[in-house]
C-alpha cells in the first residue's frame, strides 16, 4: 500500500464532465432512484422506439432475471455508425497502427459505414440472419471491427476468440454456441512473427464440426489451404454485395455477443450480454471515464479478443463519435519505445493500458520512454488486474510526466464495462486503488458466511444490485449463471475478487479469492490447465496453482503426478509445458512445472490447494494443520522438490 493521494488538478476540474461535487450528487441520485437515473442516461443513445420500463432484475437464486430498458428498440451498429455520419462522417473514426511501424491507416465514419454495411451483406450472402452465431478469429486489423459491427447490424450474435488460442480452444467454443460461420484471416502477425490463424481455423473445423462457412480475410497475403465449398476470401464475397444494408431492429434484451472466459470450474464460459444496457453502459462509461471529448485521440491497448475490446475500443467509443485506435503490436517491437512512439505519431491524448505492460516496459528503464515526447498525453488508464504502486508511480512519473491522471478501472468480462474507477475530474488518487464506485454501482464486501461488512475492513466483493452493463445469462446455462454468480452470497452478485476498502471509502482489489488465476491480465481457471495437462498420456494426476510474478501479475505453477513407470525428464516436463500450450494457448503454459509423487489429499481426496499455494509462493515454513492428510508425507516431497520461482 501507499499512503500517497494526488489531488484533482484545477485543470481537470474545469474540463472534465464530472467534477467531485457532481460525482457524489449523481452516485446519490443512482442509488436511490435508478429507474430515473438510467431513463435519463439512456438518452445518450437513439432508440427505434423508446422504452416505457427501465429497471426490471432480481437477484434472488430462484429467479435470477436481469433486464433493462425491455421494451426498448434499437440497433447498436447504428448507434456507433450510422447516427454520426451526419455530423462527422469526414471525422477518423479508427487510426489503425499495423505490427509493422510503417504500416497505418485511418477509416473515416462515412468509410467506417461502406466497409460495416458490405461486411453485413458479405454474411447475410452466407446465409446468417438474426440470432445466428458468428465466431470471429481475426488480427487486430480493422476488419475485426467492421465483422463485430457488421454482426450488430444485422442482428447476429457474435462470438471473438482472441487470436493466440489454440484450435482445440477455439472448436470448445464453436461447438458451445454451435457456430456455422467463422470470420478468419489468412495470418496474424504480432512482434515480427506470424501466427497461423486460418490453419487454425482449418483444425478447429476438423474438431468441432458443424462449420459451412469460413470467410478469410487476406491480411498478410499468406497462400494458405480453401476448403472448396466452406473456404471464401472476403476480397471475392464482397465484389458481389451491395454497400446498402438496413439496421435489423433489435429488442434491448436481444443478445449482442458471447464472450467466453475461464472461471474456477470446468471449461470456459459464454458471457452473454445484451443490448440496450449495454450500449447505454459501455457509452456512459467511455464519456465519463475517459472523459472523452470530441477529437480526443483515444486509445486502449487490448486486444478485441477481450472485453476491453469489445467496450472500449469499438462499442464505447463509436457510439460516442470518439477516434479509437487500434493497434495489431506488442508494446516492446520493434523496441521497447513502441507505445510511446505510436502516441507520438498519432498525437494520442488518453492511453488505457494493463500493469502487465507497465511493469515489463518499467524493467527496461526509463529512457526508452523519455526518448520521446509524450507531449500529447493528458490522461492514462490501466486494466485487468491490481496494479502495484511501484508500477502505478512510474506510470504516473515516467510516462505521463507527473501531468497526467490515472484511472485504474476495475471491471469484469460478466460486467460488460467498468464498476470502480477514479473519474479523472473528481476523484482524488491513491496508487493501487481502483477508488470508487461508478454510478449505479453499490459494492458490498461480505465475510464467508455473507455477513455485510461496514466500514474500513476487507471482504469479498459482491455487488448488491444490478447496472445495465451486466451480463444476462451463461449462453445456453442459465444455472450455471446462477450458480457461479448468486449461489455463494444469496441476493448479492459475487465477483470471485477479495477487496479491501479503507476508512475514505476507497476500494482496493486484492485478487481473486477462488480458483482462477490472472497471468498478464488475462484470466485462467486452474481447472482448465489442469484437464489440459492430465489428457496428456503420461500425466495421471495435475493440480495448478498462481504465484506472484514480478512481471505478469500471476505466474502458473503445475504440480504433475506422472503415469507409473514413466521417467521424469527434463525432456517431459519440455514436452508438457509445450503440450499445454498446444491445447489451451500460449498465456495458459506453466511458468514452472513440479514433478510429484503424490498430491496433498484429505481422506476423502481432496486436493488441498492451500498448501499447494504456499509452497509455489516459497512460504512453506507455515504450512498450517497438515495432519488431516491422507499419506502428510507427501509434503516433505513437494517442499524438498519445489522449483525455483527466481
Ligand atoms: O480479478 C479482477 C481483475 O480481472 C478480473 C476480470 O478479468 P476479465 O474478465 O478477464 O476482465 C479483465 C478486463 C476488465 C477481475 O475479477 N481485474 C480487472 N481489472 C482490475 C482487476 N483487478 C484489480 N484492479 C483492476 N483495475
Amino acid at each position: 500500500m501507499s499512503d500517497k493521494i494526488y489531488d484533482v488538478a484545477p485543470e481537470w476540474q474545469k474540463r472534465a464532465f464530472i467534477d467531485n461535487a457532481k460525482y457524489e450528487q449523481m452516485y446519490a441520485a443512482s442509488v436511490a432512484d435508478p429507474d430515473k437515473f438510467w431513463a435519463e442516461q439512456a438518452k445518450r443513445v437513439d432508440w427505434i422506439k423508446p422504452f416505457t420500463k427501465v429497471k426490471n432484475t432480481s437477484f434472488a437464486p430462484d429467479n435470477v432475471s436481469i433486464k433493462w430498458f425491455e421494451d426498448g428498440t434499437l440497433n447498436i451498429a447504428y448507434n456507433c455508425v450510422d447516427r454520426h455520419l451526419a455530423k462527422r462522417g469526414d471525422q477518423t473514426a479508427i487510426i489503425w497502427e499495423g505490427d509493422d511501424p510503417k504500416d497505418d491507416k485511418k477509416v473515416t465514419y462515412k468509410e467506417l459505414h461502406a466497409q460495416v454495411c458490405k461486411f453485413a451483406n458479405v454474411l447475410k450472402a452466407q446465409g446468417v440472419k438474426k440470432g445466428d452465431r458468428v465466431t470471429i478469429y481475426l488480427p487486430m486489423i480493422v476488419e475485426a471491427a467492421y465483422a463485430m459491427l457488421a454482426c450488430a447490424r444485422i442482428g447476429a450474435i457474435h462470438s471473438v476468440v482472441f487470436g493466440g488460442f489454440s484450435p482445440d480452444s477455439i472448436a470448445g467454443r464453436i461447438e458451445d454456441c454451435k457456430s456455422t460461420v467463422i470470420v478468419t484471416a489468412d495470418e496474424g502477425v504480432r512482434g515480427g512473427r506470424k501466427i497461423p490463424l486460418k490453419a487454425n481455423i482449418d483444425e478447429a473445423c476438423d474438431k468441432a464440426g458443424g462449420v459451412t462457412s469460413v470467410i478469410v480475410v487476406k491480411h498478410t497475403g499468406a497462400a494458405v489451404n480453401m476448403k472448396a465449398g466452406r473456404d471464401v476470401y472476403y476480397d471475392d464475397a464482397v465484389k458481389s454485395v451491395s454497400a446498402d444494408c438496413p439496421c435489423e431492429e433489435m429488442n434491448a434484451e436481444d443478445p449482442l455477443f458471447i464472450l467466453y472466459t475461464s472461471g474456477s470450474t470446468g471449461q470456459p464460459k459464454g458471457v452473454l450480454h445484451t443490448t440496450g444496457g449495454y450500449a447505454v453502459f459501455t457509452a456512459m462509461t467511455h464519456q465519463y471515464v475517459f472523459d472523452y471529448h470530441d477529437g480526443d485521440i483515444y486509445w486502449c491497448t487490448a486486444d478485441v479478443g477481450w472485453v476491453t475490446g469489445h467496450s472500449y475500443i469499438v462499442y464505447g467509443p463509436l457510439q460516442n463519435g470518439a477516434i479509437t485506435l487500434m493497434f495489431e503490436g506488442v508494446p516492446t517491437y520493434p523496441t521497447n519505445s513502441r507505445f510511446w512512439e505510436v502516441i507520438d505519431k498519432h498525437q494520442v491524448n488518453t492511453f488505457y493500458t494493463a500493469p502487465t505492460a507497465i511493469r515489463a516496459l518499467m524493467q527496461a528503464g526509463d529512457e526508452p520512454v523519455k526518448k520521446t515526447s509524450r507531449k500529447s498525453l493528458r490522461l492514462l488508464g490501466s486494466v485487468g488486474e491490481p496494479i502495484n504502486p511501484e508500477a502505478w508511480e512510474w506510470y504516473h512519473r515516467v510516462v505521463g510526466d507527473d501531468r497526467c491522471p490515472i484511472v485504474d478501472t476495475w471491471w469484469q468480462t460478466e460486467t460488460g464495462g467498468i464498476l470502480i474507477t477514479p473519474l479523472p475530474g473528481a476523484t482524488k488518487l491513491k496508487p493501487g486503488s481502483a477508488t470508487r464506485p461508478f454510478f449505479g454501482v453499490k459494492p458490498q464486501l461480505v465475510d464467508a458466511e455473507g455477513k455485510v461488512l461496514e466500514g474500513a475492513t476487507s471482504g469479498n466483493l459482491c455487488i448488491a444490485d444490478s447496472w445495465p452493463g451486466q451480463m444476462r445469462t451463461v449462453y445456453g446455462d442459465h444455472q450455471r449463471f446462477v450458480d457461479t454468480y448468486f449461489k455463494a452470497y444469496p441476493g448479492k452478485y459475487f465477483t470471485g475478487d477479495g477487496c479491501r476498502r479503507d476508512e475514505d471509502g476507497y476500494y482496493w482489489i486484492t485478487g481473486r479469492v477462488d480458483d482462477v488465476i490472472n497471468v498478464s491480465g488475462h484470466r485462467l481457471g486452474t481447472a482448465e490447465v489442469e484437464s489440459a495437462l492430465v489428457a496428456h498420456p503420461k500425466v495421471s494426476e495435475a493440480a495448478v496453482v498462481g504465484y506472484p510474478h514480478h512481471i505478469k501479475g500471476q505466474g502458473i505453477y503445475a504440480y504433475v503426478t506422472l503415469m507409473s513407470g514413466e521417467a521424469p525428464t527434463e525432456d517431459l516436463k519440455k514436452e508438457l509445458v509445450g503440450w499445454v500450450r498446444k491445447e489451451i494457448s500460449a498465456i495458459a503454459s506453466p511458468d514452472l512445472l513440479q514433478f510429484a509423487p503424490g498430491l496433498p489429499k484429505t481422506r476423502s481426496g481432496k486436493i488441498m490447494r492451500r498448501i499447494l499455494r504456499k509452497i509455489a509462493e516459497d512460504d512453506f515454513s507455515n504450512l498450517g494443520d497438515t495432519t488431516t492428510l491422507a499419506d502428510p508425507t507427501v509434503v516433505d516431497d513437494l517442499v524438498n522438490n519445489r522449483q525455483n520461482r527466481a
